[in-house]
């Protein structure tokens, strides 16, 4: 079965040798042609092949879906209290991870797989076609491994992250946490996990714990991934270039030695706007990193404390406006980077052979994510070739003479 979708007012494809040559590969009157869950074309419309079926996109702008590389997703609560209370001077700390390590333990497993499903499906409605997602709020062996199984009912991008921060119960023996995790727990959890990862942070893991549980994790088959530069500056984003990871996220402190370090490796650096507005810190600077010849990517980093948002969206408006990314740029690194961050050629670029995973947005540009920030702009979102509209009207439910007729 094969489907035609044309009108595109522009298409924006990842792919520099099409279309206007630029970094987003931006065709304009475009069409799309999916065979099952494939792209099987792209091009100008007037030149498209016949397809069993057809959909006119009415001038709109279509790209392609959002591959958000960082999330933690298993979790049960919500901080609302200690976000407002960042509004009145307190900071954030890691510590407030504790608090959803305790709502996490108690909550059942029906009850952490639903809250995994309402998000991913808030964030496939916010354009999202595929995302990676955390444990990290268990810390015991049982609880890590059953967050694993829940996350891989909903993605193959998987991490394990034991060393979140070092739970109540061992406060006083961190190194025999350190212990289980790159132990049992690492022993329990990587068959459900593809990758491994570690907060590497002042009140969570020093690079010495980071690089003890990462390794571990690599001997164990897992790609190494991590957290770091979020509170201050550190060792970790170094650390990670060092160990090869796939991505290092946050980056929000760097020195010079991390810059150069990212520039001359294979280390994605992933920004995460929605951290920096929600915990009230300086933004991560995204030029300078493009600058020095960095490959970065964007993602929601969605979890109940740090930011608790679902939306690429607004996250590419806040890296314009705040971390000195063009529109392009945030696109950008918000569909191919995040495709990098995760190692995977299947997605995040409109060409043939990819995944069939299409935004269409009610808007003719790319730059619209920006410009009308806060809007929700997905109109319908395409995922592995499966039609989904997306709803931004009011129905109206009262009937009759209502007051506003
Ligand atoms: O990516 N930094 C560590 N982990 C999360 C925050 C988790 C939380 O506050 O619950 C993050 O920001
Ligand atoms: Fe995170």
């Amino acid at each position: 079965m094969s489907v035609l979708y044309t009108g595109i007012g522009e298409l924006v494809t990842n792919d520099p040798g099409t279309g206007d040559g630029s970094v987003l590969g931006v065709v304009g009157d475009a069409a799309v042609v999916v065979e099952g869950d494939r792209i099987a074309w792209t091009g100008p419309a007037g030149r498209a092949p016949a397809a069993d079926e057809r959909v006119d996109c009415d001038g709109d702008a279509v790209l392609p879906g959002f591959v958000d590389s960082h999330a933690h997703l298993v979790f049960a609560g919500e901080r609302a209290g200690e976000f407002a209370a960042r509004a009145s001077g307190r900071p954030y700390t890691a510590g407030g991870i504790r608090t959803t390590v305790g709502a996490t333990r108690a909550a059942t497993d029906a009850g952490l797989d639903a809250g995994v499903g309402a998000l991913a499906a808030e964030m496939l409605a916010a354009g999202i076609t595929t995302f990676e997602t955390k444990g990290g709020y268990g810390l015991t062996v049982d609880d890590e491994r059953r967050a694993l199984r829940i996350a891989a009912r909903h993605t193959p991008e998987t991490t394990f992250l034991g060393a979140h921060v070092v739970p109540e119960e061992y406060r006083d023996r961190r190194d025999d946490y350190v212990d289980l995790v790159r132990g049992p727990m690492l022993d329990a959890c990587a068959p459900h996990a593809r990758w491994v990862d570690v907060f590497c942070e002042r009140g969570a893991f020093d690079p010495d714990e980071s690089r003890a549980v990462l390794e571990a994790g690599r001997a164990r088959g897992l790609g190494i991934r991590m957290h770091a530069g979020q509170l201050g500056p550190g060792d970790g984003v170094r650390l990670a270039v060092e160990l090869g990871a796939a991505a290092v996220d946050h980056c929000t402190f760097l020195s010079d030695a991390d810059v150069d370090a990212l520039a001359g490796s294979g280390t994605v650096a992933t920004l995460l706007p929605g951290v920096e507005f929600s915990t009230r810190t300086p933004w991560a600077d995204g030029r300078r990193l493009l600058d020095a010849g960095a490959r970065i990517a964007l993602a929601t980093d969605c979890n109940p404390g740090s930011s608790f948002t679902s939306n690429p969206g607004f996250c590419v408006a806040l890296a314009v406006r705040h971390m000195g990314l063009s529109p392009a740029e945030a696109v950008h690194a918000v569909t191919a980077g995040g495709a990098a961050a995760l190692r995977r050629d299947d997605v995040g670029a409109l060409v043939p052979g990819r995944r069939a995973d299409l935004v269409r947005l009610a808007a003719p540009t790319h730059v619209h994510l920006a410009y009308r920030p806060g809007v929700p702009l997905v109109r319908e979102v395409v995922a592995a070739g499966v039609r989904y509209r997306v709803g931004r009207h009011a129905e109206r439910l009262t009937t009759g003479e209502g007051a506003r007729a």
